[in-house]
């Protein structure tokens, strides 16, 4: 995992041609001058030189490449080394493998801007977390890596714009619960297609159960580390998930299932050692940076990311501080949070989090927001105390998408908007599920006793949420089914929140 000599920005000239490339071989170098960056990661190009024999084995890129937490400098770039996926070292040889990295401005390669060895530890699995600087704001890039004379499939990235730059639009794709044993990934294969320029997972990335019998989940329920590591790389085989991580960059937070059903902060009833594993599993798995590198059962995953003045993204991490009948988020992240909302000058300012966060009378789920009320009036509070300019939250879990509108008091579900919420079905949890409770806004909403709660539907899939200065609007994408690989996929609803007017208008 170690990142090694990420090069600076080589001179280029006008051409786009190299003109020193510091840490590849000469002969690389040479190949590079005579026909372009193109050749220099392609398999025995550069392969030769100063690679021991020993680092030869099958293609190792089967599990894809990802990229995450981008900055206005650079973002994370990850793969894992896994040649052999359902075998507990995923096949790989007990030792640090080199792998080459390389950045570019085209998918072509032809204009390299970086490149670089970093060192796949059999410790890590043989994950590698590049954590890239010096790239241009607000950029478009693409990324490859090589190990042991193969190549990894391409992928696309991007900067974040410079802090407080104008930006025009954002399109994100937001999804959630995506048990591999419960259906097929149609909704991932479809979110790719739609090309968004971020995503952001909500947790649930995958399930420690075996779901509802249409895929093989890939072995027993996982209890230890080889058992997380294992479910993480069968999750990964699936060619529907590599295409939306190669789509764009992800953040991503945890939900339960990434350990166990249910679990909720410092309870005692998850084996330290159980908890242990499957965080850092979690971390080898995701492109996430250093700093959410796990310390025992411990693991920092609630950040910020800034897009410009256009939105900020607050990622927030409900499950490792939640205290039942207390609060949902610790009081330090809490403090993080309202600190985040006074300091925000962002024109949406969007909460990415796991669990059901409007009011509701019919209970729901228990394990909401509606069991920690004084946490949600705290959040609700610091919005209108801050002046935050839109207020979002962006919600994972239900395994059903749900269009709320927030009320300045819980209580008085009727009175003052202060905010909106955008719930995401799930990948495939759930199973195919049905057009019942499907409703565009009229009649009870499809929430019941609740004016607020302005759309449900009980289908899977994901969402999509673009931003612009003066409108923020949002698509229900829903799959026809997932019991079958394939299935249509459509927009069940669309909702538009105005700049300043939180609150869905159809259409
Ligand atoms: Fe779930």
């Amino acid at each position: 995992m170690t990142h090694r000599a990420g090069s600076p920005a080589p001179h280029q000239d006008r051409a786009g041609r190299m003109a020193t490339v510091p840490t590849m071989p000469r002969r690389a170098a040479l190949a590079l001058g005579a026909a372009g960056a193109l050749t220099a990661l392609v398999p025995g190009t550069a392969a030769a030189g100063p690679r021991p024999a020993a680092d030869r084995f099958a293609d190792p890129f089967g599990l894809g490449v990802a990229s995450g937490d981008p900055a206005p400098d650079g973002m994370v770039l990850w793969t894992r080394l896994a040649p052999d996926p359902s075998s507990q070292d995923g096949g790989m040889p007990p030792r640090p493998v080199e792998v080459d990295w390389e950045v570019a401005e085209d998918d072509r390669f032809a204009r390299v801007v970086q490149r670089g060895t970093a060192t796949a530890a059999p410790q890590d699995a043989h994950s590698v977390h590049v954590e890239l600087t010096g790239l241009a704001p607000g950029r478009e890039y693409h990324y490859r890596f090589r190990a042991g004379g193969h190549l990894s499939p391409p992928a696309r990235t991007r900067t974040a714009p410079a802090p407080c730059a104008a930006v025009p639009a954002l399109t994100v794709a937001v999804a959630s619960c995506a048990n591999y044993g419960s259906g097929h990934f149609t909704a991932y294969r479809a979110l790719a297609a739609d090309a968004p320029e971020l995503v952001l997972h909500l947790g649930d990335y995958l399930y420690e159960n075996d779901g509802d019998g249409v895929r093989d989940p890939g072995g027993p329920e996982p209890e230890d580390l080889a058992g997380y590591r294992r479910r993480h790389a069968h999750q990964r085989t699936d060619p529907d998930l590599r295409a939306a991580h190669a789509v764009a960059p992800w953040l991503v937070v945890w939900d339960d299932h990434e350990l166990v059903n249910n679990w909720a902060g410092a309870e005692g009833k998850i084996a330290p050692r159980r908890r242990a594993a499957a965080f850092k599993a979690y971390w080898e798995h995701m492109p996430l940076r250093r700093a959410s590198v796990p310390r025992g059962i411990d693991m920092l995953l609630y950040r910020r990311i800034g897009w410009g003045s256009l939105a900020t993204f607050h990622m927030l991490d409900t499950r490792q501080y939640r205290k039942p009948g207390g609060s949902i988020t610790g009081a330090a992240q809490e403090r993080w949070l309202l600190d985040g909302f006074r300091d925000s000058t962002a024109g949406w300012d969007v909460l990415g989090q796991q669990v059901f966060f409007a009011p509701r009378s019919d209970g729901g789920k228990r394990q909401t927001w509606d069991a920690h009320p004084d946490s949600r009036d705290r959040v609700v509070r610091g919005w209108t105390d801050a002046g935050v300019r839109n207020a979002v939250v962006l919600t994972g879990d239900e395994h059903e998408h749900y269009a709320n509108e927030l009320p300045a008091d819980p209580g008085e579900p009727d009175g003052r908007i202060v905010g909106t919420e955008l719930v995401t079905t799930s990948v495939t949890s759930g199973g195919d599920g049905s057009d019942t409770s499907e409703d565009d806004g009229g009649g009870d909403g499809g929430g019941g006793d609740d004016p607020h709660i302005r759309f449900r539907a009980d289908r899977r899939g994901y969402l999509l949420a673009r931003f612009e200065p003066g409108l923020l609007r949002a698509d229900f994408r829903t799959v026809e089914r997932v019991t079958e690989p394939g299935a249509p996929v459509r927009t069940a609803a669309s909702f538009t929140v105005p700049d300043r007017e939180p609150g869905l208008h159809p259409g």
